[in-house]
C-alpha cells in the first residue's frame, strides 16, 4: 500500500533524487517548492523540468513562499549551481503550475487526501506558513519525514545544518506543532555517499533520466565534496523518502530537539537531546533526562541498501 504523500523541496540536486524516488515508490500527491538551494523561481523552474524528463506530469506543482518567515533568503550555489540544478542539459519545462500556491495546496490537500504524509526537504517555510494559517493542520496529517537538522554538527555553521539554518523560526514552528516527526539529519545523510562506483553505475543504465541523474549526481558531488571532502555528495534529500518505505534503510532514536532561533553562532542548531545514548551515538540504556521526545532522529542509515533501491527504482523512468 503506497503511502500518500506531498514533497515540499528546494531543487536542488538530492532534491531531484527524492521525488523520483517517491515518484515509483509513494502515491506521489504533490510537490511543492520553497526558497532554499536557489531563488523560488529557479527550484520551480527546477522541480517543472524534473516531472517532464521523468513523465511525472501527473503529479501537480504549487509554488511557495520566496523566502524565510523572518530572515533574508541564502542560496546554496557553491552545490547547486546558480540554476539550483546546474550540470544536466535539459529542456525547457512547458508544465503548468497548479492554480494554489504551495500553503493552499497543502491545507486543501489535508482536508481530502488521508493519512497525509509531509516531506519538506528545503527550509520549513511552507510548513511553517500552513501551520500559522490553520492550527488545525496537525489533526489531520500521520507523519512529517524531514531532511534537516543534525543530532551532531552542521554544514553552514558547526552547528546548523542548511535547511535548518535558513529558517530556524520556521523550524522552531514545525518541531513544536506536534505532529510525528521523522528528522532525518547530516549525522545519518553523510553515511550515504554518491561515490564514484554508484554514479558509474547510474550512468551504466543509459536512459534519458539516468543520464541527467548521473549528470547532476557528477556536478552535485563536486560541490559537495569541495566543503565535506567526503568522496561523493551526500544522499540527503532521498533518505527523507527512504526513511517512509524500508525501515531497513535507517536506525531512529526518540529525542527531544529544540531548534535554536537566538544565538549569534548556534542559530539553526537543532538541538537533540541524546544523554540517553552511547559515546558513539547508539541506543544505549542511559537514564532519559529533560522534555519528552519530539521526533524520531536518524542515528545509523544503510548505504549499500539505499543505492540498491535507489539504483532500481531509477531503471524505471524513461
Ligand atoms: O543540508 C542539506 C540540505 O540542504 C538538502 O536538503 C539540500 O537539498 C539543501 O536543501
Ligand atoms: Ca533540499
Amino acid at each position: 500500500m503506497k503511502l500518500n504523500a506531498i514533497i515540499d523541496c528546494d531543487p536542488g540536486h538530492d532534491d531531484v533524487m527524492a521525488i523520483l524516488l517517491a515518484g515509483r515508490t509513494m502515491n506521489l500527491c504533490g510537490i511543492t517548492t520553497v526558497h532554499g538551494n536557489a531563488s523560488l523561481e529557479n527550484t520551480t523552474y527546477n522541480a517543472r523540468q524534473v516531472v517532464e524528463f521523468a513523465d511525472l506530469t501527473s503529479v501537480p506543482i504549487a509554488k511557495g513562499n520566496a523566502r524565510p518567515l523572518v530572515r533574508n533568503p541564502q542560496y546554496a550555489p557553491a552545490v547547486h549551481g546558480e540554476t539550483g540544478l546546474d550540470g544536466p542539459n535539459m529542456a525547457p519545462p512547458t508544465v503548468a503550475l497548479h492554480p494554489r500556491n504551495a500553503v493552499d495546496f497543502i491545507l486543501e490537500s489535508s482536508h481530502t487526501i488521508p493519512d497525509l504524509h509531509l516531506l519538506p526537504i528545503g527550509p520549513l517555510t511552507n510548513i511553517a506558513a500552513a501551520l500559522n494559517l490553520d492550527p488545525t493542520l496537525p489533526q489531520r496529517v500521520k507523519q512529517i519525514s524531514l531532511m534537516g537538522g543534525s543530532l551532531t554538527w552542521g554544514n553552514i555553521t558547526p552547528a546548523a545544518e542548511f535547511n535548518i539554518y535558513c529558517d530556524p523560526e520556521a523550524a522552531h514552528v514545525v518541531f513544536t506543532s506536534g505532529i510525528p516527526i521523522k528528522m532525518i539529519g547530516l549525522n545519518a545523510t553523510h553515511q550515504v555517499l554518491a561515490r564514484p562506483e554508484y554514479r558509474r553505475r547510474v550512468r551504466s543504465i543509459g536512459s534519458t533520466t539516468s543520464t541527467h541523474v548521473a549528470d547532476m549526481l557528477d556536478f552535485y558531488s563536486r560541490g559537495e565534496s569541495g566543503g565535506t571532502g567526503l568522496e561523493g555528495g551526500a544522499m540527503h534529500d532521498p533518505l527523507a523518502v527512504a526513511a517512509l518505505i524500508d525501515p531497513e534503510i535507517l536506525t531512529f532514536e526518540p529525542m527531544h530537539v529544540a531548534v535554536e532561533y537566538v544565538g549569534s553562532r548556534t542559530a539553526g542548531m537543532t538541538l537533540c537531546d541524546g544523554r540517553h545514548l552511547g559515546t558513539d551515538f547508539r541506543a544505549a540504556k542511559a537514564r532519559r533526562r529533560g522534555e519528552p521526545p519530539n521526533a524520531e532522529v536518524a542515528i545509523i542509515a544503510n548505504e549499500k541498501r539505499f543505492w540498491e533501491l535507489f539504483l532500481d527504482i531509477l531503471a524505471t523512468y524513461p
